[in-house]
C-alpha cells in the first residue's frame, strides 16, 4: 500500500536501500514513446550520490537495466520495468541505528507501523526509493514533451538563510547545471557551497527550497475537486523524504497582498488568452491556465548529522546515538530532478486523463 502513483500514467516503486536493488514499474504508459536507457542515466546520473563532496560518498554507478516494455527504443504500451543494483551498501555502518532511534528520522514511525524495518541504509525510507520515480519521470516527461513541447526545470533557490536572486522565466537546465549546487546564481551558488561544505565539516545538516517551473503546460490540466492540479503536485512533492512544505505561485506571500494587486489580469494575444501576472502560479480552480506552472518545495535539514544526539532504544531506554554512515549533509541539491520527475509523472497522468474525458463526440464546435 501506498508505493504507487498515478491513475493513468501509473508508477509503482520498489526496493530497501541495502537490498539486491531499486525499481520501478511504469503502467498505462502509451505505446511508441522513444525512450533510450541513456536518456533515464542522464537524469539518474544528477540524482547519483558521490558526485561531489557535497553529497553523500557512497559510490553508486546507478546504471540503469530497462527489463520490460521498450523494444527497439520505443515503448511497447505494456509494463515498463527499471532495475538499479545497490552496490556499495556498507550494512555495518548502521548497526548503531538497530537499537537507536534515529531523530527526525523514520526509524521509531517504522517501527510504530510495522513491528519491523530494515535499518541497513534506511531500508524503503532511504532516497535509493526516489531512483524509480527519476526513472518513470523521465519517460512521463518525454511523452510531455512529444505531445506539447512541455519543459520542466527546477533548481535550488535557497539553502539555509542564501535565497538566490533568479527568474524562473529565464532559468534554463544548462545554467542549473553550471555548479554542483543546481542554483543558477553562481554567486550564490559558491557561497551555498561553502555553506554545505562547513555543515559537512562540523558533522550537521541544512535544508533549502527547490524552485520548479513548468513551461508550455497546455490549458486544461488537473481534475477538480479532489484532483486539483495544485493538490496532485503537492502530494507529489510532499510524497518525497525531507520534504516540509508546498507553494504554489505567491504561495504564502499572497496574504500580503490586495485582491487588486493579486489578480492576473487577462489579455488577448496571438490568438490566446493569457494573464499579465503569475501570481496563480499557472492554475486556477485547479485546472492549468496555459501560464508558467510555478511551485516551490521546502526541504529539512538532514535528519543524519554526525553528532551524538539523546533519543531511545526501542525498549524506550534512554541512550545517546553518534551516528556513522554516509550522509547528504544538504539533500537539496541532489533533490533537483527528483522534483523534476515527480512533476512530469502529475502532469503525464493528467494529459492522459484528458484524452480519456475531453470532447467525446469529436473536437468542440
Ligand atoms: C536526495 C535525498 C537524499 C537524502 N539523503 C539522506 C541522508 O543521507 N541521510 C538521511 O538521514 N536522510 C536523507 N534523506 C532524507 C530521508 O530519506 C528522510 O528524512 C527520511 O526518509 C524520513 O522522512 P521525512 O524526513 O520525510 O520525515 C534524503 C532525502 C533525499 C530527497
Amino acid at each position: 500500500m501506498g508505493n504507487t502513483f498515478g491513475r493513468v500514467f501509473r508508477i509503482t516503486t520498489w526496493g530497501e536501500s541495502h537490498g539486491g536493488a531499486v525499481g520501478v514499474v511504469v503502467d498505462g504508459c502509451p505505446p511508441r514513446i522513444p525512450i533510450t536507457p541513456e536518456e533515464i542515466q542522464v537524469e539518474l546520473d544528477r540524482r547519483r550520490p558521490g558526485q561531489s563532496l557535497i553529497t553523500s560518498q557512497r559510490r553508486e554507478t546507478d546504471t540503469v537495466q530497462i527489463l520490460s516494455g521498450v523494444f527497439e527504443g520505443q515503448t511497447l504500451g505494456t509494463p515498463v520495468s527499471m532495475m538499479v543494483t545497490n552496490q556499495d551498501a556498507r550494512s555495518q555502518d548502521y548497526s548503531e541505528m538497530q537499537n537507536a532511534y534515529r531523530p527526525s528520522h523514520a526509524d521509531f514511525t517504522y517501527d510504530a507501523k510495522f513491528g519491523i524495518r530494515d535499518y541497513r541504509g534506511g531500508g524503503r525510507t532511504s532516497a535509493r526509493e526516489t531512483i524509480g520515480r527519476v526513472a518513470g519521470g523521465t519517460i512521463a516527461r518525454k511523452l510531455l514533451h512529444l505531445r506539447h513541447g512541455v519543459e520542466i526545470v527546477a533548481y535550488v533557490q535557497q539553502i539555509y538563510n542564501l535565497e538566490a536572486r533568479v527568474d524562473p522565466r529565464h532559468v534554463t537546465r544548462a545554467l542549473v547545471e553550471e555548479n554542483p549546487v543546481r542554483c543558477p546564481d553562481s554567486e550564490m551558488a559558491r557561497q551555498m557551497y561553502e555553506l554545505i561544505d562547513q555543515a559537512r565539516r562540523d558533522g550537521d545538516s541544512v535544508g533549502g527550497i527547490i524552485e520548479c517551473v513548468i513551461r508550455h503546460a497546455p490549458p486544461g490540466l488537473g481534475c477538480p475537486v479532489f484532483d486539483r492540479l495544485e493538490a496532485d503536485l503537492a502530494k507529489a512533492m510532499l510524497s518525497l523524504p525531507a520534504t516540509k512544505g508546498f507553494e504554489i505561485g505567491s504561495g504564502f506571500s499572497g496574504v500580503l497582498m490586495k485582491g487588486s494587486e493579486h489578480n492576473d489580469l487577462f489579455f488577448a494575444s496571438e490568438g490566446r488568452i493569457r494573464t499579465r501576472t503569475n501570481f496563480s502560479g499557472g492554475v486556477q480552480g485547479g485546472i492549468s491556465n496555459g501560464e508558467d506552472i510555478l511551485f516551490r518545495v521546502a526541504f529539512k535539514p538532514t535528519a543524519t548529522i554526525l553528532r551524538p544526539q539523546e533519543t531511545v532504544t526501542p525498549q524506550g531506554e534512554s541512550t545517546v546515538l553518534k551516528p556513522r554512515g554516509r550522509h547528504d549533509p544538504c539533500v537539496v541539491p541532489r533533490a533537483v530532478t527528483i522534483v523534476e520527475a515527480m512533476a512530469a509523472l502529475v502532469l503525464a497522468d493528467h494529459d492522459l486523463r484528458n484524452q480519456a474525458i475531453r470532447n467525446p463526440a469529436g473536437p468542440a464546435a
